[in-house]
């Protein structure tokens, strides 16, 4: 099944550390070829700042991510 993932772009997540993320998921999916299996995208403000930055992972939303915890959580998604 393709993998959905969605970054948080709005301002809060995006200069608290989507930035980051954004360049941490990138190189992730390249170097394990992962490309091909996910549609990857942007989206504004998702009304959760209070959390930020967050990440979507099929519907399901990760919060107050840093490059740890995303690289954690590709892991563990990916690892099956
Ligand atoms: S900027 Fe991401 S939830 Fe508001």
């Amino acid at each position: 099944m393709e993998t959905k993932i969605v970054i948080c772009q709005g301002s809060s997540c995006f200069s608290r550390g989507n930035k980051q993320n954004l360049a941490v998921i990138q190189n992730y999916l390249k170097n394990n070829n992962l490309m091909a299996d996910v549609s990857f995208k942007g989206q504004l403000c998702s009304n959760k700042c209070d959390v930020s930055p967050i990440i979507i992972i099929n519907g399901e939303i990760f919060t107050e991510m840093d490059e740890p915890k995303t690289l954690k959580i590709l892991a563990a998604h990916f690892k099956k």
